[in-house]
């Protein structure tokens, strides 16, 4: 926390340089405190990942964009989901057209003809228990999916966990069944299944 807060400023100075408006910069680095609250519910068990996803704030990678957070990657821009309320397809619209915008005005020397995701939310198995109109499934069929390599990112099985839970260490039968992934997941696992991190993108 201290190593992220004593890097504050030069992180504002560089956002400054490329004319990253305030609000953008404050709202963006304030994942350190969304961070911090999601890992305080997890009790410590979420840290080590936390740590180095926040690097990229600090760094300059990463912006938080209205919805989604968009990160400056290899010829594509790489969108996040912070856990701040549902994902509908009208805040994702949105955020993706302010995307389109900032980046060539404050990067203009990079190009990014796609953007990509890698994340447990792009695993198609979740249709079968979520129903088509779910935010999560619209937001799958944006994507065009690359093929599953199971060495190509996380464990599905802890990031479905991870996200659809906050916690990594209790038992299957011990987690709370109040929402559809919630069902979806425990089902899944218990019928011998596994969650799949997968890697899709569409044009800009
Ligand atoms: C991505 C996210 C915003 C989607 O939530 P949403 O907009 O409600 O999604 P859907 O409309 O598809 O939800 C379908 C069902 O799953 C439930 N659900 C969705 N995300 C959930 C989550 N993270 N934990 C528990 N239940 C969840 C919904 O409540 C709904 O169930 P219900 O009808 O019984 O209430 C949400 O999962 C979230 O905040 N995740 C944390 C961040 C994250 O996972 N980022 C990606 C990291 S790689």
């Amino acid at each position: 926390m201290y190593a992220y807060l004593a890097l504050v400023d030069l992180a504002r100075a560089y956002h400054h340089e490329h004319g990253i408006p305030d609000a953008v910069s404050w709202v963006t680095l304030a994942d350190l405190g969304r961070n911090l609250a999601i890992d305080r519910r997890m009790r410590g068990e979420g840290w080590p990942i936390m740590q180095s996803w926040l690097t990229l704030h600090v760094r300059g990678s990463v912006y938080e964009l209205g919805r989604l957070q968009h990160q400056r990657g290899d010829g594509a821009i790489g969108l996040h989901v912070p856990d701040s309320g549902p994902l509908t397809p009208e805040s994702v619209a949105a955020s993706l057209d302010e995307a389109r915008a900032f980046f060539p005005r404050h990067f203009p020397d990079e190009r990014y003809p796609a953007f990509s995701c890698a994340s447990w939310l792009l695993d198609p198995q979740l249709r079968e228990y979520l129903p088509e109109d779910s935010n999560i499934v619209r937001f799958q069929r944006m994507f065009e999916l690359e093929p599953y390599r199971e060495d190509d990112g996380p464990n599905g099985d802890v990031e479905v966990l991870r996200f659809g839970f906050r916690t990594l260490s209790t038992p299957l039968d011990e987690l709370p069944r109040r929402t559809a992934l919630q069902r979806a997941i425990i089902d899944h696992l218990r019928a011998g299944g596994h969650w799949h991190w997968r890697h899709g993108r569409f044009p800009i």
